[in-house]
């Protein structure tokens, strides 16, 4: 039995790696790239000093700003018709998630056209859109070494999600500086969607020992340093170790795929706009203490990894030690509750078969160790009450 990885031709990474992109342009033979980003991004210059890297190369850019978090079929068009309209050859994808996931839509719709459902899983799109380098600025989503893109279709409230390696960037410049003046909700919500992402890779059906060596690596990273980057963005020993962490992650989980939190996850997005580390973090917890019973000696490992148990100590207490901590971590990160986010209960509540049948349809939840029914997803969502 083997299994296929697919990554990034090309990885730079470490302190200035974001300067690296005219060489690496130049390497891919690409000269004309389009800066996919969002005005957050402009606003701090981190777009206008990728510009002066790459004119100082003798490279002319444009810059399209305009994407939106958690982005959606209409916020992706204007960048759809300017790589249409355009002469571009490259795609610069700069910022969070929801640039690099816009980024790679408009990648793909730009060249190859027809509309987002049509490439909706489980279609595996497997056209080359136009080549994507992607420089994320949050440690993250790991959405610049994955073959992932979601986008929500406004219409029905769906996101949707889209698999293939049409959508793996072809080189990810991984700078931890870039990082080093995020907001510590930020930190903690992207922080905590990279552990999400490192501890279902682990104990996804689809894990591999390619994967899940990808993945305790990056449960080692990330887990001891999360509170400090949180409480301390300049902390750069910190910083660097979520940056690579949550890059390591994102190849697990792109190599073994997620699980059930993001299946439940994305529903709560869609129909409550909560951010995607934050809905994670609400359910990571009751998500965990379900499916324990069908993989203890796994999420023992992940407490070990994690730095939250000793060797010594038996699976049931690690167990019970990985518990405790994803609680604890969440009270001291300030996660808050769907209530204290300002959802309706009432609202949430008559959602949930609703949102039940998306995440089971999203097929995330078929790759968990304990395979949810309706009911079992219905009452998960109650526990967050
Ligand atoms: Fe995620």
């Amino acid at each position: 039995m083997s299994n296929q990885i697919i990554l990034p031709r090309i990885m730079q990474v470490g302190e200035g790696a974001s300067n690296e992109v005219p060489n690496v342009l130049a390497s891919l033979g690409c000269k004309r790239p389009l800066i996919i980003t969002d005005n957050m991004m402009v606003e701090l210059g981190y777009a206008a000093r990728i510009q002066e890297c790459l004119s100082r190369h003798q490279i002319a850019s444009d810059v399209f700003a305009d994407t939106v978090p958690e982005p959606t079929v209409s916020s992706i068009q204007a960048g759809v018709d300017r790589v249409r309209d355009g002469d571009y050859d490259s795609i610069i994808a700069l910022g969070g998630g929801s640039p690099i996931d816009s980024a790679k839509a408009i990648a793909i719709l730009g060249k190859h056209g027809g509309t987002m459902r049509d490439y909706k899983f489980p279609r595996m799109v497997i056209e080359a859109g136009l080549p994507i380098v992607a420089v994320p600025t949050t440690a993250g989503t790991g959405s610049e070494v994955t073959r992932v893109t979601i986008i929500t279709d406004e219409t029905t409230d769906e996101k949707m999600l889209c698999m293939g390696i049409g959508f793996m960037p072809v080189a990810a410049l991984v700078d931890y500086n870039l990082t080093l003046s995020l907001p510590s909700r930020i930190t903690a919500d992207t922080g905590i969607d990279a552990l999400t992402h490192a501890i279902e890779a682990y104990v996804s059906k689809k894990a591999n020992l390619y994967s899940d060596s990808q993945a305790l690596s990056a449960m080692r990273l990330l887990a001891p340093n999360l509170r400090r980057a949180y409480h301390d963005g300049a902390d750069k020993e910190a910083r660097e170790a979520m940056m690579l962490g949550s890059t390591l992650a994102g190849v697990a989980f792109s190599n073994a795929s997620v699980a059930l939190v993001h299946g439940m996850s994305r529903p709560i997005g869609a129909a409550f706009h909560v951010p995607h580390g934050l809905s994670n973090a609400m359910l990571l917890p009751s998500v965990t203490q379900y499916s324990l019973p069908a993989a203890p000696k796994r999420y023992a490992d992940c407490a070990r990894a994690m730095g939250v148990a000793d060797v010594q100590d038996s699976v049931e207490v690690a167990n019970d030690k990985l518990l405790k901590e994803l609680h604890a971590l969440n009270d001291e990160l300030q996660v808050p509750t769907p209530a204290r986010f300002g959802i309706d209960r009432q609202t949430f509540f008559d959602l949930m078969p609703t949102m039940a049948e998306q995440a089971l349809a999203s097929g995330s939840p078929n790759n968990n160790p304990r395979v949810p029914s309706i009911d079992d997803m219905i009452a998960i969502y109650r526990q967050l009450w």
